[in-house]
Order: C-alpha cells, then structure tokens, then sequence
C-alpha cells in the first residue's frame, strides 16, 4: 500500500485515483476547481463514467477530495500528473497545467516518483526531470505511465488493460510503478521514457488512422454498389488485422483523437517532419462530417429554409463529453446552409455557446424529428434501436433518414416508409 497524490480531478485523474484506491492505496485527488472538489466531496461524481461512482463511493475510506496541493503531498510518496494538455494555437499540447503541477511538487515532504498519466509530446519527461533536479528534487523519480482508456468503459480498461506501461531511466522507479498496479493481471512493459511517451501518440495514431481508413473505403463502396459493413468483416477477420476500429461512421471525435493526432503531427513538424499519412488522416477526418451534410443537401436538393434533426450530439454514445463531437460540425453546416436544425440526446449536458444556442433540443426522437425533411443519427445511442421508426417516418414531412453510424438496418427502414442514407452502403427507398 502507498501514499498517492493524485494531480487532476478530470476523466484521467478521477478514474485513476479511484482504480488505485480500489487497488489498496491511500489516494488524495487534488483538483484546482472548487465546485468539482465540492461535490466530490459531496458524494457526486461530475462526470459521467460508468462503475465511477460506485468505485468511489466503495473506496470513500482511501480516497480524499482536496483543493490544496500542499495537504495532497503532506503524506504522499508518489504524485501522478493527470491534467488536461489542450491544443495550443500552434497545435502543439499546451503543457501549462503540468509545469504548474510540477511547481506545486516543491518541498513535497515525502515525495520519491512523479508519475506523468497526461498525454505529454516526447521529450517532455527530460524537461520535467530537469525542473525537478532545479527545484532540488533529484532525489526523486520520474515515470512516463501512459493510459489507454476509453470514455466509458474506463474503469474497465484501467483494471483490466492489455499493458501496463512504464516509461523510467531507472530500475527501482519502474519496479515502484509497475508494483502500484499489483493486482491487475497484465504484462508490464518497461521501456524508455521517451519511448512510452511516443506509443501512446503511435498508439492513438495508429486507431486514427484504422477508422480513416474504412471511411476512405466507405466512400469508395457509396461509388461502387460495395457494402462497407460487409467488407470491414471480411477484413477484420484478418487476424493480421482484426476487427476493431473498422466502424465507418461521421469520423472519429472526443478529446484523445483530434488533438494527440494533431500533437504528434507538430511534434514531427519542429523536427522538420512532414508526416504525410498523418496529416491525410486529419484532413479526411475533417471532411467526414461536411460530406454528410453535403449527401442530406444533395438529396434534398438544397437546405435552405429545410427542418433537420439531429439524433445525438455527444462524441459517442455512454458518455456526455461533447468535445470535438462532429455534431458540432454538422449543426454549423446545416445552420449555414440555412436549414432549421433540431436534436435529442439523452445524456449531453444543457448547451448554449454556438451553433446550440440556435438549436432547438427535444426529450424525445419523435418530437426533434416531428415536421422534419431529414434525421441524421450522429451518435449511435443504443435507444436508436426502441424507436418507432414507423411513426418517426410518419410524423416527418420528408422521411429521409441518414444514418451517420450505421446503426439501422437499411431494408428495415425503406419498409418504414424511409428514403435511408447511410455510410459506405447503398442508399435504400421505398419500393
Ligand atoms: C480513445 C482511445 O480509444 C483511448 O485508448 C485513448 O486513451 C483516448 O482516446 P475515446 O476518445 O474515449 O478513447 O473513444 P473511442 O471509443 O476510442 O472512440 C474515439 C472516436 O472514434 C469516437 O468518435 C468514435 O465514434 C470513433 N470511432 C471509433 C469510429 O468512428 N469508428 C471506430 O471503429 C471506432
């Protein structure tokens, strides 16, 4: 059993916190914002993240809220970094929240690794390990840990992960991280600093760049009568390949993909890297969302003065993160165009910064796609699949549905009376 502090009171730092926690460490999460720290305290967990609440209200006698940093490190032998490393404007990572971390670290009393979780570009662990030997910390180490989890199942993923990683310059810090995670069956792997750094942004790269892919081929299924579903399962069977990340949809989202994508591309570019796979990558992405605008426009024949709904607005479904949601793309476009937009979402917050703010929300599917000439599914909530599509096609002025996930069945909903649209398969009408 150790004494953690824990630096960040967001999706990162909470799951942290409380997994090690439930692996018998004593955890403080120090956070900078009162009203988190407030109803953390409270008993109420700010984000949604299943098995989150019940973790920390199962661990409540190893695990303090606090908004000083100095109490989080009075007992604390190892402090994990999980704060927020947003795109700067250069889209570099804005690395201003870790040095501010790594300045509250001074004169920790008890302190011997600091254990870096945010998402850093390469280098950065020899920068912290230089402000550290500056401040008169060299007696304490230093670890790159990088996690793998995904919103929603991340509970899940931290106690149950295909590897640990643990990026140290020395044998006795790796030997303390990897012992921190006793308890979790996985294989440790023990690399380099700057090489534990970098396999996270390869890591989520390589996932970019997979779920690319299968939308330039959805694409080029839409212009050649293929299936893109049935051409991902034959692909994916492919144990040199496998099946995940093969999903075409309206192009990946949230708050990992977009910015350690464009992170490691300028990472690449101040080494004078061009990095070409990645940058198409980023630039196809971008477009997935406009070209569903553009299909629904085409198909209409014009938005000008047309009712879309919209059928999710959150990145993706088990979770209320709106970030980098194309949502946010299509709502601007279809606005743009001078179309009326509604929407519904059973779980994104009350939004009200542009384009929301001239959306119109419903609690329900019927009533966002009542009087509409189109529906577009963006996120793929599971409650989709409840609807009386039958009615929904009824209660449309022009049922046309685009199916941005394809989540339905498109001879389904041509037989619900739905002219249905969807990605990388063939468009399906009403006999
Ligand atoms: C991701 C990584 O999975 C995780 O390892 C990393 O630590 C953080 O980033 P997350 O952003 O929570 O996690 O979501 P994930 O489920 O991976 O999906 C990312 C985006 O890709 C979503 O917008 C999703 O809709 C999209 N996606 C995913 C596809 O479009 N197709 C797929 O086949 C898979």
């Amino acid at each position: 059993m150790h004494d953690i502090a824990v630096f960040g009171a967001g999706y990162i730092g909470l799951v942290t916190g409380a997994c090690l926690a439930q692996l018998g460490h004593r955890v403080t999460v120090r956070d900078i914002r009162p009203d988190r720290v407030d109803a953390l305290r409270r008993g109420e967990v700010p984000i949604h993240e299943p098995g989150l609440g019940d973790l920390i209200a199962g661990n409540a006698e190893r695990l303090r809220f606090t908004l000083d940093a100095e109490e989080a490190l009075r007992t604390a032998e190892v402090a994990f970094v999980c704060v927020d490393t947003p795109p700067s404007a250069s889209g570099d990572a804005d690395l201003s929240r870790v040095w501010s971390v790594v300045e509250d670290l001074r004169g920790a009393p008890r302190l011997t690794t600091v254990v870096m979780k945010s998402t850093v570009p390469v280098g950065t662990g020899d920068r912290v390990r230089v402000a550290l030997d500056a401040a008169g910390m060299g007696h304490v180490g230093y670890a790159s840990n990088p996690e793998f989890t995904a919103e929603g199942t991340a509970v899940r993923d931290f106690l149950n992960p295909d590897r640990i990683v643990v990026g140290a310059a020395d044998q006795e810090v790796a030997a303390l991280v990897a012992r921190l995670h006793r308890g979790i069956d996985a294989p440790v792997q023990e690399v380099s600093v700057a090489s534990a750094e970098m396999a996270k942004m390869a890591a989520n790269a390589l996932l970019a760049t997979k779920i690319t892919f299968i939308n330039e081929i959805a694409a080029v299924c839409e212009a050649t009568g293929a299936d893109v579903e049935e051409v991902a399962a034959v692909v994916g069977r492919d144990h040199r390949l496998g099946p995940h990340f093969l999903k075409a949809g309206l192009g990946y989202g949230g708050s990992c993909f977009p910015k350690d994508s464009r992170a490691l591309r300028a990472i690449a570019s101040n080494c004078g890297l061009p990095l070409p796979l990645l940058g198409a990558v980023i630039e196809v992405n971008d477009l997935q969302a406009r070209r569903a605008v553009a299909r629904v426009r085409s198909e209409l024949g014009g938005l000008r003065g047309r009712q879309v709904a919209l059928l999710g607005l959150t990145f993706k479904p088990g979770t209320d993160d709106m970030r980098q949601a194309p949502s946010a793309v299509i709502a601007a476009r279809l606005l743009s165009e001078g179309a009326v937009v509604t929407a519904w979402d059973p779980m994104a917050p009350e939004l009200t910064d542009t384009p929301w703010n001239q959306v119109e929300r419903k609690d329900d599917v019927l009533a966002a796609v009542a009087d509409c000439d189109a529906a577009v599914i963006v996120t793929e909530w599971p409650e989709l699949h409840d609807v009386d599509w039958g009615k929904a096609a009824e209660v449309m002025s022009t049922p046309l549905l685009f199916d941005g996930r394809n989540l339905l069945d498109p001879a389904d909903q041509a037989g619900h009376g739905f002219t249905y649209m969807s990605v990388g398969r063939a468009t399906a009408r009403q006999c």
